[in-house]
């Protein structure tokens, strides 16, 4: 088997359930029912949890401890990590992804009449998760974990996606979609079809949700300057690689510069810190409400960027051509990645 391409930082992300993506569309190797099988049957973290819950449903006589549920296909798509998924479809970077479905399974004629809907709804496992967390940080608005079931964490009890996407086609057994939140070779589980008399309730509360979207409707708290030497590779990057993610780092930055898991940010020293923005970091301080950025480098290792196998790296060249340029702006190799709302 081929290697995936690791995370930046090491993140154990990178421990795909089938043959990862190398040129040609892969065959996804048969899934096995110890890939989708309930985490309350693994051993890890939350033992207790899951405990509790086998003692309840002993007590209870009824429920069985587990449910294995088979895959009926496979996503293909060029998001090979996390952070190129998007939190949500609307923030995905490829326009274009597949749905296989598995062959001899009477699936052509489950597709019959499907092709008249604009979206479906996808059903599917974090299969690159581990474990779950009964409250989660997410990564907008203020520093504060909610109840897992409020939010759309992938670190769930039973790690199920659920996703609208845009149908642009059917062909065979394969199905042509838009922009989407899943990563190369997610399971998926079932399909249904949007239907938006049924499915969507734009006037409904959202909770906490409503109360990040009012606060984020007010102006940013902090200033953000890129001083010389940033605005020197950021130019660079712009010019030779039409990478720009100063946007995106402005205004995580101009929110709020504290260090945050989920948003990637995290202390460098007593008056310095690091954000990750997709495959790159970046060095700034805070005095008073100014941002200051120091400096950019690649997230990735110069191991992993130079290792053979591994070209799957997001912006593994211009990571490399960078650090020919900068040769000091070596990546730490502890950063850790994580994107998820
Ligand atoms: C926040 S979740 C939302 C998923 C879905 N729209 C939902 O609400 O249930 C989307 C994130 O899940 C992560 N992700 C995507 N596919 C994954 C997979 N197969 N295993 C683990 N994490 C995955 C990516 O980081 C992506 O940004």
């Amino acid at each position: 088997m081929q290697p995936t391409a690791p995370q930046p930082g090491n993140h154990p992300e990178a421990r795909p359930a089938v043959a990862p993506v190398t040129g040609e569309t892969p065959v996804p190797r048969p899934a096995r029912a110890a890939d989708f099988t309930s985490p309350y049957t693994q051993r890890g973290p939350h033992s207790h949890f899951r405990r509790d819950v086998r003692s309840r449903t002993r007590l209870f006589g009824v429920l069985p401890t587990s449910l294995t549920l088979p895959p009926i296909g496979f996503l293909r798509t060029r998001q090979q990590v996390k952070f190129q998924a998007g939190h949500q479809p609307s923030a995905a970077k490829e326009a274009r992804n597949t749905l296989e479905l598995l062959p001899h399974c009477g699936y052509e004629d489950a597709l019959r009449d499907l092709a008249g809907f604009e979206r479906v709804w996808l059903l599917w496992w974090f299969h690159r998760n581990e474990g779950w967390r009964p409250l989660v940080l997410p990564p907008r608005g203020p520093i504060q974990r909610r109840g897992v079931f409020a939010t759309r964490s992938p670190h769930r009890p039973n790690p199920l996606g659920l996703t609208p996407v845009p149908l642009l086609g059917i062909e065979g057994r394969t199905l042509v979609l838009g922009p989407c939140d899943l990563v190369d070779g997610t399971p998926v589980f079932d399909i249904k079809p949007y239907v938006p008399s049924f499915d969507a309730f734009p006037d409904s509360r959202a909770g906490w949700i409503d109360e990040v979207d009012a606060a984020m409707r007010e102006p940013p708290k902090f200033s953000v300057s890129i001083t010389p030497a940033a605005d020197a590779q950021v130019t660079w990057l712009r010019a030779h690689w039409s990478i720009d993610f100063i946007p995106r780092l402005t205004e995580l930055l101009a929110r709020d510069p504290s260090p945050h898991r989920t948003r990637r940010i995290r202390r460098r020293g007593p008056h310095r810190a690091e954000i990750g923005c997709g495959a790159w970091l970046a060095e700034f301080t805070v005095e008073g409400t100014v941002v200051s950025v120091l400096s950019l480098k690649p997230a990735y290792p110069l191991t992993f960027l130079t290792r053979e196998g591994y070209q799957d790296i997001p912006d593994r060249d211009a990571q490399v051509a960078f650090l020919a340029e900068w040769p000091g702006q070596l990546a730490a190799d502890d950063v850790r990645c994580e994107s998820w709302p």
